[in-house]
Parts: structure tokens; sequence; C-alpha cells
């Protein structure tokens, strides 16, 4: 399971450094291929002698070696993960705050891998309320973090702050990356965005969506090993470049395009906020600025979500989003009911930090069955993962 896998181990100042010396001899009996750097802090507690013999790979601890720069982003942009174990207290306040006083620092916030982190430190500072909010800034940069176990501490007491032990760090790493593949060859459509009303050659109907929860659904599809296609609305956000885009502006061509390409879709997930209204007619020329009150005849565009829900084969799984300010959870079950869905996830204006514009957001995903699962404002890559969690369940 972990053949061939690119793990990059950095090590903190914690005594429990020993521990990543078996890391990395359980890691490399695995055939995964491993790289490791280090605090200077944790060359007190391990020598990096031994790191680099267990390794088989040289071990880097400074930004600068005899003369020449360490180039942190090859290194961050080679692993296909980065496990920071044991990661101390003082190395978590720096990652959660963005300091960059040494290789490792640089090389995690550099790092385009997933993140593991398995803390390490005495009970009274694992449950110091700094250290738990910064243990809440990490996981909600999408970082995945290890539980503490509850043991012998260094300090002699016993309590909870323990680094998980190398074999459960193992089994961890083995059932990551199975669930990392868990959606290989899989199709998934994603509609994301706003759509665009045109009123006249200049105006248009439209709102605040930035495609943002979209993007992140689709990254995490696509690192589950799905083939991705999004049908996306006008936005500014950066999609990579692996993902099969399909440019839309009006909620008559997202309808189009859904429909177009659902019949070869295994997954669908609509999370696009198409119109509600589009004008009757679009004027050809500019519209005139011409009596005091202006009215703008509309019609209905075709809900997509709900044509997909009838078309929807037993194979096929279809998600769509729905965002409410009021009565949330009896609105969103409606949904999942009138569109046929599998699964609607909703998210509150009401909430601070959800929705529209924002990066992270606040999710419930309510299922066929009376399925429903709450979870706590994260990043949008986070709530990504959670809901991607869900639907591969299904
Ligand atoms: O009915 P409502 O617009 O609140 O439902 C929201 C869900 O339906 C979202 O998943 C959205 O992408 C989808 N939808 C759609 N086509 C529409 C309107 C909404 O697919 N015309």
């Amino acid at each position: 399971m972990l053949q061939a896998k690119k793990i990059l181990l950095a090590v903190t100042g914690s005594i429990a450094a020993y521990k990543a010396a078996t890391l990395v001899r359980l890691l490399v009996k695995e055939r995964a291929e491993v790289k490791v750097i280090m605090t200077k802090a944790a060359t007190d507690f391990i020598p990096a002698l031994t790191m680099a013999t267990l390794s088989k790979n040289k071990v880097l601890t400074d930004l600068y070696e005899e003369d020449t720069w360490a180039n942190h982003v090859v290194l961050g942009r080679w692993a296909d993960v980065m496990l920071i174990a044991p990661a101390s207290c003082n190395s978590i306040a720096k990652m959660a705050n963005g300091l960059c006083d040494n290789l490792l620092m640089a090389v995690y916030l550099s790092a385009t891998s997933p993140v593991i982190i398995a803390p390490a430190m005495d009970e009274d500072m694992w449950h110091h309320p700094s250290c738990k909010k910064n243990i809440e800034t990490l996981a909600g940069y999408g970082n995945i973090i290890l539980p503490v176990e509850n043991g012998e501490l260094a300090s002699g007491l016993q309590g909870e702050g323990r680094m998980q032990e190398p074999e459960n760090i193992i089994e961890y790493l083995k059932s990551y990356f199975q669930i990392k593949n868990d959606l290989q060859g899989k199709h998934v459509l994603i509609s994301a965005g706003p759509t665009q009303e045109a009123l006249d050659p200049v105006r248009y109907l439209t709102n605040h969506s930035t495609g943002k929860m979209g993007i992140a659904l689709a990254k995490e599809c696509y690192s589950r090993g799905a083939i991705v296609t999004m049908v996306l609305g006008p936005v500014n956000e950066k999609v990579p470049e692996h993902i099969n885009i399909i440019p839309v502006v009006s909620a008559a061509q997202m309808y189009e395009a859904c429909i177009a390409h659902f019949a070869k879709t295994d997954i669908a997930i609509m999370c696009a906020a198409v119109a509600d209204y589009t004008p009757v007619e679009t004027a050809s020329e500019k519209i005139k600025k011409k009596e005091n009150i202006f009215t703008i005849e509309c019609v209905k565009t075709k809900d997509i979500l709900k044509k997909l829900g009838e078309m929807k084969t037993a194979k096929q799984v279809l998600a769509g989003f729905a965002l409410e300010t009021e009565n949330e959870t009896a609105n969103a079950i409606k949904k999942l009911d009138n569109k046929n869905a599998d699964f609607i996830i909703l998210n509150s204006l009401r909430d601070e930090g959800a929705g529209f514009g924002s990066s992270t957001n606040k999710i419930s995903i309510f299922g066929k069955g009376n399925q429903s699962f709450s979870f706590e404002k994260k990043m949008k890559e986070a709530a990504a993962t959670d809901i991607i969690n869900i639907i591969t369940k299904k």
C-alpha cells in the first residue's frame, strides 16, 4: 500500500523524536520512499546521521548548506504526503501562524502535498487554550491532525499528549492512501460559480458566488483519482489544469452542458448558484434610461438539479447544495425529496464564515433515509473532504 509513496518526514524537537527512527524504518520496510527534514531542536534528541542512514537519503536541517540554498519548494512538491512527527507545541504554534524561521517551516508553508500532523507534548501543554486554538487553525487549513495518545509522558505524569505509536501512524497512512484512490476512474460532474442572465449587451443579473466551494470539491475528487468535469460559470478563481472545464455564462447554457455530460457521470454535485429567473427578453441594444421605475419581466430558469434527479439511474449519485436564510433544515430536507437528490449540503447565511465569497464554510449534509451530518466551520478544502467522504460511503 505504501510502496513507492513519497513520504517527507518532518521531525521537530520533542522527546518523541526517537520514535521517528522507528517510523523511518517501518516506512522503508513498506517500500515507501522517505526523505527526512529536521529542526535543530530535533537533532538534539536524535542525530541526523541516524535518520540519514535509515532513510538512505540526505537529511536537511538548514535553509542554507555550504553556501547553497536548500530548495524547500522542491521538497514540498516532491512529497505525496508531508508527515510531521513528532510535531512539538512550538512548531505547531509556528505553523498555525505562518512563521518561517527554519527549513521545516519553509517546507511546510510551501508544501503542495497533504500534510499529516502527529502532535507530541505534555498533557498540560496539549490542553492549553492556545495550543487547542492552533490545532483547530491547522485542521481548518485542511491539515490532518492525528489524535494524541493517553499514557506515560516524558514528565513522568500520565495523560494525553503522547505521539501516536509509529505502527499506528503506518496503519493510518495505509488507510489514507487507500481512501486517496477511492474515486479511481470515476467520472465526477460538478457545476459551480454563478450564472449571468443578460438584460442587454452590457448588463446582466447575477449573484455573489465565487466558485470556491465547487473548485475545492473538484480538487478533492481529482486527488482521489476521479476524472473531473466542471461546468463553470464566470469566476475569477484559478482552476487546476487537470480539471476539464466547460465554461458557461447563462443558466440555460449550464443546463445544456450538465444534461449533456450526465449520462457518463458516476457522481454529480450541483454546487452552482444558478439564477432562478432570467429576463424574458434580452434587448439587442443597450436599454436607454427613461421612466422612473424600470421593471424587468423574468421567467423561471430550468432547474438542473431537479432534471438530473429525474434522469438519475440507480448507479449514479446526485448531490446538491442549499443556501438558506431561514428554516434551514426543513428546507434542505424538502429539497432532497423534491429534487430526488441523494444528498443536500446545507450552508446557512446565518452562520458567520459560511456561503459566498468566504474561504470557509460551515455545512450540514442530509442524505436519504434521515441521514444527517453536521460539521464545524472549516476551510472550503477541508469541507470538500468531509462532503466527499460522506458521498463515497454510499
Ligand atoms: O432550489 P434551489 O435553487 O434552492 O436549490 C439549490 C440547488 O439546486 C443547488 O444545488 C443548485 O446548484 C441547484 N440548482 C440547479 N438549477 C437551478 C437552480 C438551482 O441546478 N436552476
